[in-house]
């Protein structure tokens, strides 16, 4: 990809990575993703906004061969999709200092072995003149790591925002052209990175209110031209009150666990409650993460297995765990063959939880008309719960 005009003097660099499916070995990518850097063109001095992930750098070297200084490199976010390039950066133009947090220093030190005198740190609301353009650093820690800062161009009131306001999106549209398709990606991506960092984004949120924002450029997908659409939905997501729907990951080995999952289904719907349905044999763990940003309650389908939760529950349980999702009640149902310790195996694996666990439904073996009666009213609960707290 060629550098992209997003006006005569602030250039979109950086490389669409259509083929990546997996992130950190671990999120799924199913739209793959793209790696923004960011040319700023001032009437005295040059900044690089960020860099590329360490294969694409060849991509970025190309696009800078006709740019003969860079007197500035920003690093927003020291993770190594943003900052990997950076020293092949430094090597190009090795006048240029790198601009960063003193906390981002430390780690881009530890993680690139850049030299300490290449560093110019900068403290939260600091300026940096370019000649006829400023750039203005604002902390917002913990999108997603504990060093993120975004860049604020105020001449043309572009706010630079690195992973914060993100998604993977593999595409040749430099503006946000689907806002439907680029909302679904950016939940996934607030789900699978952010949403354990929500009351901290609350108030990084509540700290750029103030500033006339025109353009949102993340440093994943595409630019937001009308940002507030991505600012709304991200105010959604941490708001703090989910809505009416149950999320429900199970694992069947043998039907039982299905039976009264499907009766569960059936009964919470009956009662106007939606519910989001997760085999966790086939399911995209991406899906499950950005179903757990909404729901009130959860409910763990697993068989009894070695005394114990299904290992793909148990993986389930751990990624709630370690996601904090905004859920405000859980319950566990499933099948057994002689005894074990389901229950308090899962019970325990969800200490980040702030939830009321709801009176769990087990049987043994096939369900019978007592499981399902006791399924109809664990869903009545459920039901009764949300109406209280006036989830909707
Ligand atoms: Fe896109 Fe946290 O790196």
């Amino acid at each position: 990809m060629f550098a992209r005009k997003i006006n005569d003097r602030v250039f979109c660099l950086g490389s669409v990575d259509w083929d990546r499916r997996l992130f950190d070995t671990l999120i799924p990518l199913p739209d793959g993703t793209s790696y923004n850097a960011y040319l700023i063109k001032g009437s005295e001095k040059t900044a690089l906004l960020d860099t590329v992930d360490p294969p694409k750098t060849d991509e970025l070297m190309a696009q800078l061969k006709d740019v003969p200084k860079i007197d500035f490199v920003v690093s927003l976010h020291a993770e190594q999709d943003h900052s990997g390039t950076i020293p092949r950066i430094l090597e190009k133009y090795p006048e240029a200092k790198l601009i960063s947090t003193p906390k981002a220093k430390g780690m881009l030190i530890d993680l690139l072995k850049i030299s300490d005198e290449k560093f110019i740190t900068v403290e939260d609301g600091e300026t940096v003149s370019l000649g006829d353009k400023t750039l203005k650093f604002i902390y917002t820690p913990w999108v997603h790591w504990p060093e993120t800062i975004v860049a604020w161009l105020e001449e043309d009131k572009i706010l630079f925002s690195c992973d914060f306001f993100g998604s993977h999106i593999a595409t040749t549209d430099l503006f946000v052209t689907d806002e439907g398709r680029v909302y679904e990606a950016a939940k996934r991506y607030f789900a699978e990175i952010m949403m354990p960092f929500r009351s901290i984004i609350k108030k990084n949120l509540e700290k750029l209110a103030p500033y006339p924002i025109e353009m949102i450029a993340p440093s994943h997908g595409q630019i937001f031209k009308n940002p507030a659409f991505i600012l709304d939905a991200y105010n959604d997501w941490v708001s703090g009150r989910p809505k009416n729907i149950v999320v429900l990951p199970y694992v069947s080995m043998h039907e039982s666990t299905k039976l009264m999952v499907e009766h569960l289904v059936a009964s919470l719907v009956d009662k106007g409650v939606k519910v989001e349905l997760f085999n966790l044999a086939v399911t995209d763990i991406g899906k499950l993460a950005m179903a757990l940003v909404d729901a009130a309650t959860i409910v763990v389908g697993t068989p009894t297995v070695l005394a114990g939760p299904h290992p793909y529950a148990a993986y389930a349980a751990f990624l709630a765990n370690a996601l904090k999702p905004q859920a405000k009640f859980l319950s566990i149902v499933g099948s057994f063959g002689w005894g074990g310790k389901t229950v308090e195996t899962l019970a325990g694996m969800i200490p980040n939880l702030k939830v009321e666990v709801l009176e769990p439904v087990l049987c043994k073996g096939q369900p019978g008309e007592k499981d399902f009666r006791a399924l109809e009213d664990l869903a009545a609960v459920i039901a009764q719960k949300h109406a209280e707290n006036g989830f909707t």
